[in-house]
């Protein structure tokens, strides 16, 4: 059975850069709370009406595809990972795939948050294993910035996030002992609402009551969008962030190490662990929790804030770009985010 190897990545990030000065003009925040809490200097947003996911996607996916020495028309199967879709349904996948002119082929979409990254290589290693498919486009992207409250209100959730994304190409190899050594995936739906962006749906208030939920002005078809979600502002993404944190510090050292002891490893053996960028406070925590060197560990959200799906892809990108990502290199990738669901992949590369 052949493993399954990245034979090509890319990233794409918007030109415009807003620091955390140009948020202080809309709510009431400042430099110095964004960088101490999170470590985040500035992100980017992607221009309205130009770009989206599915857009932003194509063009990191377009440079894995070159990178991977293959043509669009090679690729079998896609799978995109996103929780910002241009549409309700259908989703990113499928609009990629238009994009790249490439009809016919499957293309999935993964809801997994922060987490989709890692999901879709956990999928994808699968699928190239059992020798289903030889190209599969895995893609994580965000277009964080049209969700979000840009109000006071909305400060703890916004200031963290920026759009961007990342693709890679998963083909199969035949070389002992290089590829996805292994890949473990989790979640804990107790969690749900402790960082989610819950209207507009189709929950109906089944989960949280219906006091809350409860639009008299439509029997049905309300729980989509009401006129009173938009008069409660209830139309945003919102997170208990110290819940959060808590779990986070302590999955992602988990994950990490289950991954390590499935391969008879330590955690001094890796060679650079791409953690996903959700707060630079929580990578330096786990950095702490697993002995690791400074140049042991690949961290960018200074630069670009958490982009959820597409961070981990952007960070290994730029880590292989500047030449910290080697052949023959130990690189732990680590995941966490709402659901809340957790996971890791290890890979010789
Ligand atoms: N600017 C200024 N003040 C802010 C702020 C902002 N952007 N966001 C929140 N505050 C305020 C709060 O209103 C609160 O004020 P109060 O004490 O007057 O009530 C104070 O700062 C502390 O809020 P709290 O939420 O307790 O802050 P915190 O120390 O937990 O830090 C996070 C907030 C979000 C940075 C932190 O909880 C965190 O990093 N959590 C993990 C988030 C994460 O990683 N999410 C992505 C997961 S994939």
């Amino acid at each position: 059975m052949p493993s399954s190897k990245i034979a090509g990545i890319g990233f794409y990030v918007p030109e415009k850069v807003v620091t955390n000065n140009d948020l202080t003009k809309v709510m009431d925040t400042s430099d110095e709370w964004i960088q101490e809490r999170t470590g985040i200097k500035e992100r980017r947003y992607a221009v309205k009406h130009k770009e989206s996911s599915t857009t932003m996607g194509t063009a990191a996916a377009r440079i894995a595809i070159e990178r991977a020495g293959i043509t669009p028309e090679d690729v079998d199967f896609i799978i995109f990972a996103t929780l910002s879709p241009d549409y309700y349904f259908p989703g990113c996948g499928v609009l990629m795939q238009r994009e790249l002119g490439i009809p016919g082929i499957g293309a999935l979409d993964i809801r997994n948050q922060c987490s989709g990254f890692v999901y879709g290589l956990s999928i994808a290693d699968q699928f190239v294993k059992s020798g289903m498919y030889k190209n599969i486009l895995l893609v994580g992207a965000e277009f964080h910035s049209a969700g979000l409250d840009f109000s006071t209100r909305g400060r703890n959730v916004t200031v963290i996030f920026g759009d961007g994304a990342g693709a890679v190409v998963i083909q199969p190899t035949e070389e002992e002992g290089k590829g996805i050594l292994s890949t473990h995936l989790h979640a804990d739906g107790s969690y749900a609402e402790k960082l989610a962006y819950i209207n507009p749906g189709c929950h109906g208030g089944v989960h949280l009551g219906t006091e809350k939920y409860d639009y008299p002005d439509q029997e049905y078809g309300g729980a989509f969008l009401t006129e009173k979600m938009y008069k409660d502002e209830d139309l945003f993404p919102n997170m208990e962030g110290q819940a959060v944190f808590k779990m986070a510090v302590q999955k992602f050292p988990e994950v990490i190490m289950e991954a390590l002891a499935q391969n008879n490893y330590e955690a001094t053996d890796i060679d650079m662990l791409v953690p996903h960028q959700a707060n630079l406070r929580i990578s330096q925590f786990v950095q702490k929790r697993l002995g690791l060197r400074d140049d042991q560990v690949w961290n960018n959200i200074q630069k670009y804030g958490n982009t959820t799906a597409a961070s981990i892809p952007i960070a290994l990108c730029e880590a292989w770009e500047a030449g910290k990502v080697k052949e023959g290199d130990l690189v732990c990738l680590a995941a966490f985010g709402s659901g809340f669901t957790w996971g890791s992949a290890l890979i010789r590369f």
